[in-house]
């Protein structure tokens, strides 16, 4: 826990307008890693308000290599917003750099120092604007609010397609199949918790995809689909919008790699789309609906289909699959390890979680033709 005086101390080590009036854990005041910043100017006003944000850096080892990321990814869409005649200061993050007074002698060597600071406990810090007047969702539970999602995703990928900065891979081997596969061969062989011999149904689910699914993430590895920047954390609490409810910009960009578009969509639509929960014991609950696949993907592509090159656009919907598949894997992975990475409630927790998942992959499978028409109905 950080003291008032703490907080206020670090604060100021980031280039910020007028005087700190107070900081205090946005949202309900439990433990929080993201807090805001209030300000005064030297009329006594209210001034403009920041958010300061810990940085998990067990999640991301590289973290000024992420920020890095953000700036420039950031920066890129500001120059969009301004040609379009927009809003820089809300259809974008700004991100507020160190107050260049503050920056020591031994961390100018660092790389991008001027972008985090580095407290006495070893914590990573970095702020950004608040962006006044915004609301988010929590979740998006009608086919109006998927479109509005899509809406949103599709618009931050369509303002980066032209992108072409190297980013550092924060998240190595995120949604690389391959990757998984070889983990994968190895949690068979270990058989950590000895319980591959209960499963062999469940392993059989993902030893009759390896093709298929090895066979798209080649088309990503030869570059017959491009890499594009992807923003890997698609859910609708990280879109801000303004009081109308219109899309203002997308947040939490801690995760932008360089990855193909597709995972971005293919998570969304695992993570809309599903009637049931994602652990649901009760498979019957579970099933993709299309009306929410069909609201968020002509979203998506109202901002999209000028950007995307006909091979993105053939294998779109099969994204879904791909990325609800790699879930599959990866929660049945955790059960022969032993429950290690994934956190349970209960002893099969993450079979349960596999059987779930399964059940969504399948629902997508048989509306697989539907699917595809809905794009191409959206592109015709
Ligand atoms: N720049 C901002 N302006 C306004 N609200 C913000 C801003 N950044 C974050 N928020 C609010 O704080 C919430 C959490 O921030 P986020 O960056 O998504 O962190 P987390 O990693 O906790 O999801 C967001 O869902 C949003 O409501
Ligand atoms: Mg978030």
């Amino acid at each position: 826990m950080y003291t008032d005086d703490q907080l206020k101390a670090i604060a100021c080590k980031f280039e910020i307008a007028g005087k700190i009036q107070q900081i205090k854990p946005l949202g309900p005041g439990f433990i929080n890693d993201t807090l805001i910043v209030k300000t005064l100017t030297s009329d006594g006003n209210a001034g403009p308000r920041y958010i300061l944000q810990r940085k998990n850096h067990l999640v991301f080892p590289d973290v000024p290599g992420m920020m890095n990321n953000i700036a420039m990814v950031t920066a890129h869409i500001k120059a969009k917003v301004a040609a379009r005649g927009g809003d820089p200061d809300r259809e974008v993050l700004t991100i507020v750099p160190r107050n260049a007074a503050s920056i020591a002698e031994e961390e100018k060597a660092l790389p991008h120092s001027n972008l985090y600071y580095k407290d006495e406990n070893g914590n990573f810090w970095a702020m950004c604007l608040f962006i006044e007047g915004s609301v988010t969702y929590e979740k998006a539970d009608s086919p109006a609010l998927a479109y509005k999602g899509g809406q949103g995703i599709g618009r931050f990928q369509s303002d980066l397609a032209d992108f072409t900065q190297e980013l550092s891979e924060t998240i190595p081997g995120f949604h690389n199949i391959r990757w998984r596969f070889q983990q994968w061969d190895e949690a068979l062989k270990r058989d950590a918790a000895s319980r591959a011999a209960s499963v062999k149904e469940e392993i059989s689910w993902i030893e009759s995809r390896r093709e298929e699914m090895l066979d798209f993430w080649s088309l990503v590895e030869s570059g017959a689909i491009p890499r594009r920047v992807t923003h890997n954390d698609t859910k609708i609490s990280n879109i801000l919008f303004d009081e109308k409810g219109e899309v203002l910009c997308v947040i939490d960009l801690d995760t932008c790699m360089s990855s193909t578009s597709l995972n971005d969509f293919g998570d969304a639509i695992r993570s809309y789309t599903n009637t049931g929960a994602e652990d649901d014991r009760d498979l019957d609950n579970v099933a993709m609906s299309l009306d929410m696949f069909r609201a968020y993907t002509q979203g998506y592509l109202s901002e999209r289909r000028d950007t995307m090159t006909e091979t993105e656009l053939d294998w779109l919907a099969f994204s879904a699959r791909y990325i609800t598949f790699e879930q599959v894997l990866r929660f049945l992975m955790d059960y022969l390890d032993g429950d290690v990475y994934y956190k349970t409630k209960y002893a099969d927790h993450n079979l349960v979680r596999t059987r779930a998942q399964y059940r969504l992959l399948q629902s997508m499978e048989q509306q697989y033709d539907q699917m595809l028409k809905v794009v191409k109905d959206f592109l015709s």
